[in-house]
């Protein structure tokens, strides 16, 4: 689609949608999740790390730096995602202490994805569980969350571009309030580390639900997390969303633009309480109907781009180009090429919606 149809595409579902359209802004953040080190890790916070597969090329897996490369120079995008199982960084150990040889291995996704002059966020890909058990509500204690967050952040604390995730999909959480305490014990030990202006991620319940983010609490609760100085400087929430039917994100067929039941109160939100959010999961089927319906959500961000700075697709790394979401791209020879979805709605340079704040050519 080309960018005029686009926009007037967005557009015209803007008032379908009867929100007062805005001038478009670019967004901050547009990127996709390299995925591979998660392999495994079930939304019970188990994680069978013999199923880690990971996207490189030195540890036997796929080329996750030619590929974030790729998106890079093709597509623009600036912020990669790269999520990571708790149990293979202490391997298996429910401590907060890291093992060497498998952080060792993970950071060398970290350090490629820093090496193409992107943001580059560590994910921690545990659904605010370990094995089963939640954090700080009877699983692994919130001294044990911290200590594993200060060691992580002790090893990036002078990198800039490094983004933490504190924890991927929180969800049927007993307690979100005490949630919210075991994430500003992470936020504490990240800036205590030394850490100190960095973007920290704050996961909601209801697996970081962007349409039930402010119903459901989580947006009260996770506003009362402060860094160690009392601001929220670079405190951003953390939102996901689907646009299959059920909002799993494990059907190609999309069926909304979520933008009346998520995008629209959430703004509102962020903008009445003085905060922001990235959407660090999102994506569709390689197929039309997701062209279309994730055109009009990133128009929609756009148009919000006071307090939504972006978005990030779910996702490329490891997963097969046949995989339902697959953002994967095609290596041909020496040449990439992008999934339908991608090249047509999410790649900066498609949608112009999106502009980097990094500078890419100092990197
Ligand atoms: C780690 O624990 C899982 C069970 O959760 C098991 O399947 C796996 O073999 C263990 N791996 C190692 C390396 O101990
Ligand atoms: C760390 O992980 C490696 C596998 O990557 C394992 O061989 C080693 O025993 C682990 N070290 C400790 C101290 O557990
Ligand atoms: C891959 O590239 C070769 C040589 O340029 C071409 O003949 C072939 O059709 C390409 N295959 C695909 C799937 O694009
Ligand atoms: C980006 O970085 C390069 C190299 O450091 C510099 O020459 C250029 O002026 C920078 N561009 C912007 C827009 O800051």
């Amino acid at each position: 689609m080309a960018f005029k149809n686009l926009y007037a595409f967005v557009a015209a579902a803007l008032s379908a949608a009867a929100v007062q359209a805005q001038t478009f802004q670019q967004l901050t953040f547009a990127g996709v999740n390299i995925a591979g080190f998660d392999f495994g890790c079930g939304t019970d916070g188990t994680c069978d790390i013999t199923q880690v597969t990971p996207p490189l090329l030195q540890l036997g897996g796929s080329d996750g730096l030619g590929e974030m490369t790729h998106f890079v120079n093709d597509d623009g995008y600036n912020i990669f995602r790269l999520p990571v199982g708790w149990q293979y960084l202490t391997y298996n150990q429910s401590t907060g202490t890291l093992n060497e040889t498998q952080f060792a291995n993970y950071n060398m996704l970290v350090s490629a994805c820093l090496s193409v002059g992107a943001h580059c966020e560590i994910d921690i890909h545990n659904y605010a569980r370990y094995d089963g058990e939640i954090i700080g509500q009877g699983g692994p204690t919130n001294e044990v969350f911290a200590e594993l967050w200060y060691n992580i952040a002790s090893y990036w604390k002078d990198e800039a571009n490094v983004v933490f995730g504190v924890m991927n999909e929180p969800h049927d959480l007993p307690s979100i309030p005490m949630w919210a305490e075991s994430v500003q014990y992470a936020v504490t030990a990240i800036r205590d580390a030394g850490a100190t202006s960095q973007i920290i991620l704050l996961p909601g319940d209801d697996y970081t639900s962007a349409e039930t983010f402010v119903s459901g609490g989580s947006a009260a609760a996770l506003n009362m997390v402060v860094n160690p100085d009392g601001t929220k400087t670079n405190l951003v929430m953390d939102v996901h969303k689907y646009l299959d039917y059920d909002n799993s994100g494990t059907h190609a067929a999309c069926v909304t633009n979520n933008i009346a039941d998520a995008w629209y109160p959430l703004s509102t939100w962020l903008r009445e309480n003085g905060r922001q959010a990235l959407n660090t999961e999102t994506g569709g089927g390689d197929v039309d109907s997701c062209v279309g319906y994730l055109s009009q959500q990133i128009g929609y961000q756009a148009a919000n781009s006071d307090v939504i700075l972006g978005y990030l697709g779910w996702a490329a790394g490891s997963f097969a180009t046949d995989y339902i979401l697959s953002e994967t791209p095609y290596l041909n020879g020496t040449v990439w090429t992008d999934q339908l979805l991608v090249s047509m709605a999410m790649s900066p340079n498609t949608n112009m919606l999106v502009v980097g704040s990094v500078n890419m050519t100092s990197a």
